[in-house]
């Protein structure tokens, strides 16, 4: 192999960035470590330092989530056309059809201001989420209620009723854990698409078909399907152990940049442990252990993010179809970060392939072609 080539551009530097780096294991936003952001900030604290280059302060946050909240309302249409869309379409699928749908309602005026771009489609998918997930139990969307945190409007707008303390608190830990990770495929993806000058809602229409894939974002869903296979710790053990044997991949394990854990994922479990107990579900914390730890002991193969993020989105009672748009929800302000910071530096992205096809050869003219 020659040694320009890296399968799935391993260990290639594609780009630089100022958005986000793992260093020596640890994430950081910016500079700030994900671990204290977890712990003194918000999803709009994140989602603002993302899209800016530092935290903002109480009255740009305030201005900012005012700002979210003024482009919450879905456009008549956008609602008109959910309905159409056969209720079996994966939420993934309506995601990706119906970002391009709201973008035919950019209300945006001046096609450069990404940052007002990004966070107007902040708040439409996450009120796109919440009305098909409504719509899909027979009930009308409803309005946003201003003032709400973001992850407690996405509870709220999909369940009717304002989220409990906790559960709106561990859907934005896990929204500040999702919003950004550096030159993953969907944000490389966004950045591709940027660097032909095309526009920020192609580039997010593109990286959710890119983070739906079960070896991408779509492993949260398929975490928590493996998962909920099991009864008790005992079954696990039984399944993982012969799909060791049998080379299986199992989704919500391993990482391309992490080698020794992934920073979010350790971050987050000790948070679902704490949910699991309140909820008395200790069983699934041996389930998810007995997956866990031959992994771990056996493979040195560490749960990324995905893992304990798909249980703690069952233990909130949310539905499996639901795991991934919540990615998505929190990535777009990534992204759009890292579609910013493309256009502003930008050389299209062109490179090269290693043929491996036929030899130089003769056409034939179809009339004496065997
Ligand atoms: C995300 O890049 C990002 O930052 C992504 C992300 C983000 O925030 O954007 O962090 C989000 O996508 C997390 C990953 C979610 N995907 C999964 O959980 C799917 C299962 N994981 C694997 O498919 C895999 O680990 C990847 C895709 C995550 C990483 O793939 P790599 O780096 O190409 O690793 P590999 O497939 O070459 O594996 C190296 C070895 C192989 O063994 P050998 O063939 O060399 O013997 O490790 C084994 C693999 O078989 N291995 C696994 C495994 N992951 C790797 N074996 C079993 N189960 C797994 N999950």
């Amino acid at each position: 192999m020659s040694d320009n080539y890296k399968p799935g551009l391993e260990g290639v530097i594609a780009g630089d960035t100022a958005v986000a780096c793992v260093d020596q294991g640890v994430l950081l936003y910016r500079g700030y470590p994900i671990e204290q952001l977890a712990e003194k900030a918000t999803f709009e604290e994140c989602a603002y330092l993302l899209l800016n280059d530092d935290l903002p302060n109480a009255t740009e946050l305030a201005t900012f989530k005012k700002e979210l909240d003024s482009f919450r309302a879905l456009p008549k249409q956008v609602v008109d056309a959910l309905r159409l869309i056969p209720n079996n379409v994966p939420m993934m699928d309506v995601l990706r059809s119906m970002v391009s749908m709201t973008g035919h309602f950019d209300p945006v005026s001046d096609p450069a201001d990404n940052k007002r771009r990004a966070i107007w489609l902040t708040a439409q998918i996450a009120g796109i989420i919440a009305a098909r997930y409504r719509l899909l139990n027979g009930q009308e969307p409803i309005a946003a209620i201003p003032g709400l945190s973001h992850a407690a409007q996405i509870l709220y707008q999909a369940q009717g009723t304002e989220p409990d303390a906790l559960s709106a608190k561990l859907l934005d830990l896990t929204l500040m854990l999702y919003a950004e990770h550096e030159f993953n495929a969907s944000t490389f993806t966004a950045r591709v698409i940027c660097s032909t000058m095309s526009d920020l809602v192609s580039a997010i229409v593109g990286a959710i078909g890119a983070l739906k894939g079960p070896l991408h974002g779509g492993a949260n869903e398929a975490a928590m399907d493996m998962l909920k296979q099991f009864k008790s710790g005992e079954e696990a053990k039984a399944w993982i152990k012969d799909a060791l044997a049998n080379k299986k991949k199992v989704m919500g394990f391993g990482h391309r940049v992490y080698k020794n854990g992934d920073h979010r994922a350790q971050i987050l479990e000790v948070e679902l442990r704490k949910l699991a107990a309140s909820k008395n579900q200790q069983v699934w914390m041996d389930i998810y252990d007995a997956i866990k730890e031959p992994m771990v002991n056996e493979k040195h193969i560490f749960p990324n993010v995905d893992y304990p993020c798909g249980l703690t989105y069952y233990l909130l009672g949310l539905p499996l179809d639901l795991y991934t748009p919540l990615f998505v929800a929190a990535r777009i302000t990534g992204w759009s970060a890292h579609f910013i910071e493309q256009a502003a530096n930008n050389r299209i992205y062109r490179p090269l392939s290693k043929y491996v096809g036929p030899a130089l050869r003769s056409v034939t003219p179809i009339s004496v072609r065997a």
